[in-house]
C-alpha cells in the first residue's frame, strides 16, 4: 500500500497540455494581483476590525493586523516557491502531490475545500447582512425570515443563496469575464478603503489613542469546548489587550487576508506563471496589510474602542463623527467587495476540485472542461450548489474559526513541503526561491502552530471531524482510481 506515491512534477505540467483538460492560460501579473486583493479584502476588515479592538487589542489592532500579515507573509513567501516550481492548478494541493506524496496532498486538497467553500459561504451570509442594512438605508426592510438562517431568527438566507449562484453562473461563462467583473468590483472597493483612510482622518481624536495599548486583562476563565487549545494543552488562560491580547487577535484576523494563497491556485491559468506568480502572491499580501493597518487605525481614532460596532465598524465610525451619507457609501461598497471574495474563493474552489478530478482521485468527469468557455463548469456547478445550501440555511458566523484553522494546516503543509522539495528535487528550476530556507519555513510552520493553538478546542474537533470524513473517502474512492496509482500498476504488469 502506497500512499505516499509522488506525482512528479514533470507529469503535473504535462497533465495540463491534455487539451481535455486544458485550461486557457489568460492571467498577467496585474490580473494575479486583483485576483489576490479581490478575494482579501473582505469581511475580515469590514466585520471584524470593531470586535477585535473592543475586545482584545484596542486602539492598537493596527499591530494585530500587521502581526498576522507577517504569519502569512511567511508562507506566502513558501506559496511562491512553489507556485513558480509547480505551475500547475491545484495550489497547496499540487504542491504536496510533488512532494510529500498523495495522501497527504490528498489532505489538504480536502482541507482547501473547508477554506474556499466554508469561507464562501461565511463571506456570503456576511454580505447578505450589508445587504439586508443597505436595503434598510433605502426604506426596504427584507423579512427576517427570509433574510437570515435557522437558528439566527430567520427560516432562509435567500439574499445569500442568490449572491451564490449568480457567482457560479459569472465563474462558468469563464476567467477573462470574471476577472474583468473582478478588476471592476476591485477598484470599488479599494476606492472605499482610501475613502475611510482619508476621509476619517479629518475626524481623529488623540484622546481615542489613549492608552494606544490598554493594559492586559485577564478574562474570565472560558470552560469547555470554547477555550483556546493553549488553554487546554498549557494552562494559559486568555488575556484581553495588552501586548498578549494582541498576540491573540491575530487569530481572529487572520481571516482578512484570507485569499492570497488562491492567487496559488490560479498557476495554470497565468501566462508566464514563474514570474508573475510570486508577484501576485506577494503583492497582494503587501498591498493589503498596508491599506488594513491604516483602516483600522483611523478608524479607531474616530471612535473610541469600546465603542466600535461589531457589525459594520467603518460604516458605523463615520455614523458616529455626524456623516451618514459616508456611511451609506460604504455600505455600499461592502456590498458589492464583498461579492469579488465569494467570487474568488469559489474559483478556487473549483480549481481545486478539478485538479482533484484530474488525478482520478474524485470522479474525472468532474474535471472536463466546458467546450466553448474553457472552464471545469461541473466542478463549478456542483459546488456552486453546495455553497449556496451551506449559506441559505447555517449561521455560519462561528464556523470562521474552521475556515481559519483549515487554511493555517495548508499553510503548514506547504512550508514543510518546500523544504522537503529543496532536498528531493533541488534540480527542479525555481523562478522563485524563498530566501533562507530553512529559516522562513520553520518560522512558518511555528507561526501557524502558535496562530492554531489559539483557536477554540470546538474548532480543532471539527476541524478533525472534517479531515476524518476525508481520510474515509480518500480510502473509499481516491485510493484505488488515482490515476498515478494506476499508471503504476500498468507499469508493473508491463
Ligand atoms: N479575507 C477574506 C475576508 O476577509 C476572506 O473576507
Amino acid at each position: 500500500m502506497n500512499v505516499l506515491r509522488t506525482k512528479s512534477v514533470e507529469q503535473s505540467i504535462r497533465d495540463t497540455e491534455e487539451p481535455a483538460h486544458r485550461l486557457r492560460r489568460d492571467l498577467s501579473a496585474f490580473d494575479l494581483t486583483v485576483f489576490g486583493v479581490g478575494v482579501i479584502i473582505g469581511t475580515g476588515i469590514f466585520v471584524l476590525t470593531g470586535q477585535v479592538a473592543r475586545d482584545h487589542a484596542g486602539p492598537a489592532v493596527a499591530l494585530s493586523f500587521i502581526l498576522a500579515a507577517v504569519v502569512c507573509g511567511l508562507a506566502a513567501l513558501c506559496y511562491a516557491e512553489f507556485a513558480s516550481t509547480v505551475p500547475v492548478a491545484g495550489s497547496a494541493y499540487t504542491f504536496s502531490y510533488a512532494t510529500i506524496g498523495e495522501f497527504p496532498a490528498w489532505i489538504i486538497g480536502w482541507d482547501l475545500i473547508l477554506e474556499m467553500a466554508l469561507g464562501a459561504a461565511v463571506v456570503s451570509v456576511g454580505w447578505s447582512g450589508y445587504f439586508a442594512s443597505l436595503l434598510d438605508d433605502v426604506g426596504l426592510t427584507l423579512p427576517e425570515a427570509i433574510a437570515a438562517p435557522p437558528g439566527e431568527g430567520g427560516t432562509v438566507n435567500v439574499p445569500a443563496i442568490c449572491l451564490v449562484l449568480l457567482v457560479t453562473g459569472l465563474l462558468i461563462l469563464g476567467v477573462k469575464i470574471s476577472s474583468r467583473v473582478n478588476a471592476v468590483v476591485v477598484a470599488i472597493k479599494v476606492s472605499i478603503v482610501l475613502l475611510v483612510i482619508f476621509a476619517g482622518l479629518f475626524f481623529i481624536k488623540g484622546s481615542n489613542y489613549e492608552p494606544f495599548i490598554p493594559p492586559a486583562t485577564s478574562t474570565p476563565e472560558v470552560g469547555g469546548l470554547d477555550a483556546p487549545l493553549m488553554q487546554v494543552l498549557f494552562g494559559i488562560t486568555p488575556v484581553s489587550f495588552g501586548w498578549l491580547g494582541i498576540f491573540a487577535a491575530i487569530a481572529i484576523v487572520f481571516f482578512a487576508y484570507i485569499g492570497f494563497d488562491i492567487v496559488a491556485t490560479a498557476a495554470e491559468e497565468a501566462r508566464h506563471p514563474q514570474r508573475d506568480l510570486p508577484i501576485g502572491l506577494i503583492g497582494s499580501l503587501v498591498i493589503t496589510a498596508v491599506l488594513y493597518a491604516a483602516v483600522s487605525t483611523v478608524v479607531a481614532g474616530m471612535q473610541n474602542y469600546t465603542k466600535l460596532s461589531t457589525d459594520a465598524p467603518l460604516a458605523d465610525a463615520f455614523k458616529f463623527v455626524g456623516h451618514p451619507v459616508f456611511a451609506t457609501i460604504i455600505d455600499v461598497g461592502a456590498v458589492i467587495g464583498l461579492t469579488t471574495v465569494v467570487m474568488i474563493l469559489l474559483l478556487g474552489q473549483s480549481r481545486i476540485f478539478f485538479a482533484m478530478g484530474r488525478d482520478g482521485l474524485m470522479p474525472p468527469w468532474l474535471s472536463v472542461v466546458h467546450p466553448r468557455f474553457g472552464t471545469p463548469y461541473r466542478s463549478t456547478v456542483i459546488m456552486g450548489v453546495i455553497v449556496a445550501v451551506l449559506a441559505g440555511f447555517i449561521p455560519l458566523a462561528e464556523l470562521a474559526t474552521l475556515v481559519n484553522i483549515g487554511t493555517l494546516f495548508a499553510f503548514l503543509v506547504v512550508s514543510i513541503a518546500v523544504m522537503v522539495l529543496r532536498r528531493t528535487r533541488p534540480d527542479l528550476p525555481r523562478a522563485f526561491r524563498t530566501p533562507w530556507v530553512p529559516v522562513i519555513p520553520v518560522l512558518s510552520v511555528l507561526a501557524c502552530l502558535f496562530v492554531m493553538i489559539n483557536l477554540p478546542v470546538e474548532t480543532w474537533l471539527r476541524f478533525l471531524a472534517w479531515m476524518v470524513i476525508g481520510i474515509i473517502v480518500y480510502a473509499g474512492y481516491g485510493y484505488r482510481h488515482s490515476r498515478v496509482r494506476r499508471a503504476e500498476a500498468a507499469s508493473i504488469k508491463s
